[in-house]
């Protein structure tokens, strides 16, 4: 008899982003016709910068003859991405990693899912409260947590961030050895300041902890005295990996380019306490069970780095964060108290009701789709995420209608 993991059956039915889906194209099919907004999942609207489509392009062509043709390429990602990563996001701001420390991927949510493969079973796991749900999910599908009850897993210590201590949690009362961290923080668009930060290196050195830290949405940071890197802090190459996108930063989400920075300074512990170089086993996983991401994608990627590619790449930010300023606007005055959408393309609104009952008024009085604040966990009921991934002209739409349905 074929068995199952059982963990698998611990965890909610679907997936928070597929559930929603489901329920705007249960909506779609009985209102045909309807105009509907997606302001739910963040995934970006503007096109490619046409520096990325230039060189993706060419990478194309490449491909096309036998002198230039790429078959598999380093599982690390190639060198001139790797170096340009390193010099333009680390580097210029005085922080050294160096190419080789650097792994392309397809993804930040595979990185971040797949990273805990590497750490023992019976390690203690901390995660915010409200948290992007692949941290939990996958450490659930691992087995190691207890079962749900009552929006929460046993076994993970979980972290509150509320509007008391500005959605930024405060260190565990207790010993934790896994702690993630994500700012510009999905899904509350709040932000860490440098002596926050510091506060969670610290620990983690102080523990012989180690901190997964999700900076996918850095690119949206205008604010100067905000780190765009935990690296920032002295002493978190030891004890931090960090995980980049060009999902949201170059619009990517459809085109698949990201990078994970294990230094090599990073630890983990054997059973017996023997220091573990954590560079070697990430390389060691990534060269067993991934083949790298494609050609002409790490050209288009290479590309953010050019003079117009940043450029390009910072229009498209200041795109969505005018959305963030107005949607941040309107909601103030529909009356609801509104975090995050600063520095950040997410904005975490206080409703007036439960989170699912202002998502389905939201969709079938307004037509918006949002995403539940409590499907990123107990801390998130009653708010509810809007995205700023959408054209100017929508979003207008979209408040004008959401305020006729919520006054
Ligand atoms: C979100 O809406 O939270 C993101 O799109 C999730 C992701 O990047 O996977």
């Amino acid at each position: 008899m074929i068995r199952v993991n059982e963990n698998y059956l611990k965890l909610k039915a679907s997936y928070l982003f597929s559930d929603i889906a489901k329920r705007v194209a249960e909506f779609e099919k009985k209102n045909p016709g309807k105009e509907i907004i997606r302001l739910g999942i963040g995934d970006v609207t503007l096109p490619l910068p046409p520096a990325c489509i230039a060189a993706m392009h060419r990478a194309v062509d490449d491909m096309a003859s036998a002198k230039t043709f790429r078959g598999y390429g380093p599982e690390q990602g190639y060198d001139f991405l790797r170096e340009k990563i390193s010099e333009f996001d680390y580097r210029s701001r005085d922080v050294s990693i160096s190419a080789d420390e650097i792994f392309v991927s397809d993804g930040a949510k595979c990185d971040t899912g797949n990273i805990q493969e590497l750490f023992a079973h019976e390690i203690v796991i901390a995660v915010p409260d409200p948290v992007y749900p692949v941290y939990v999910d996958t450490n659930v599908m691992a087995g190691r947590t207890g079962v749900n009850s009552d929006g929460r897993y046993s076994g993970l210590v979980y972290l509150d961030s509320t509007d008391a201590n500005g959605f930024v949690p405060e260190l565990p009362g207790e010993k934790v050895d896994l702690i993630y961290l994500c700012f510009p923080n999905n899904p509350t668009g709040a932000t860490a300041t440098k002596a926050d930060l510091t506060k969670w290196v610290r620990y983690a050195r102080e523990n012989r902890a180690l901190i997964l830290y999700d900076a996918a949405y850095e690119s949206f940071i205008r604010d100067d005295n905000i780190p765009r890197s935990i690296y920032e802090i002295e002493g978190a190459d030891e004890v931090a990996v960090e995980f980049r996108s060009f999902s949201k930063t170059a619009g990517f989400t459809g085109t698949r380019c990201a990078f994970t920075v294990v230094p090599k300074k990073c630890r983990a512990y054997s059973a017996t306490g023997e220091p573990v170089i954590l560079h070697q086993l990430w390389l060691r996983r990534q060269t067993t069970k991934f083949n790298g991401v494609s050609y002409p994608v790490q050209r288009a990627a290479e590309a953010v780095y050019s003079d117009e590619g940043r450029r390009q790449v910072r229009e498209l930010g200041d795109y969505y964060l005018e959305n963030a300023a107005r949607i941040r606007n309107g909601m103030k005055d529909i009356g609801f108290a509104r975090y995050g959408g600063l520095n950040s393309p997410y904005i975490w609104v206080k409703g007036d009701r439960d989170s699912w009952a202002l998502f389905d008024l939201m969709l079938e009085k307004a037509g918006v789709v949002c995403t539940p604040g409590a499907g990123f966990g107990k801390c998130g009921e009653g708010y509810i995420r809007i995205s700023a991934f959408n054209s100017h002209e929508n979003v207008d739409r979209a408040l004008e209608k959401m305020s006729e349905a919520l006054r």
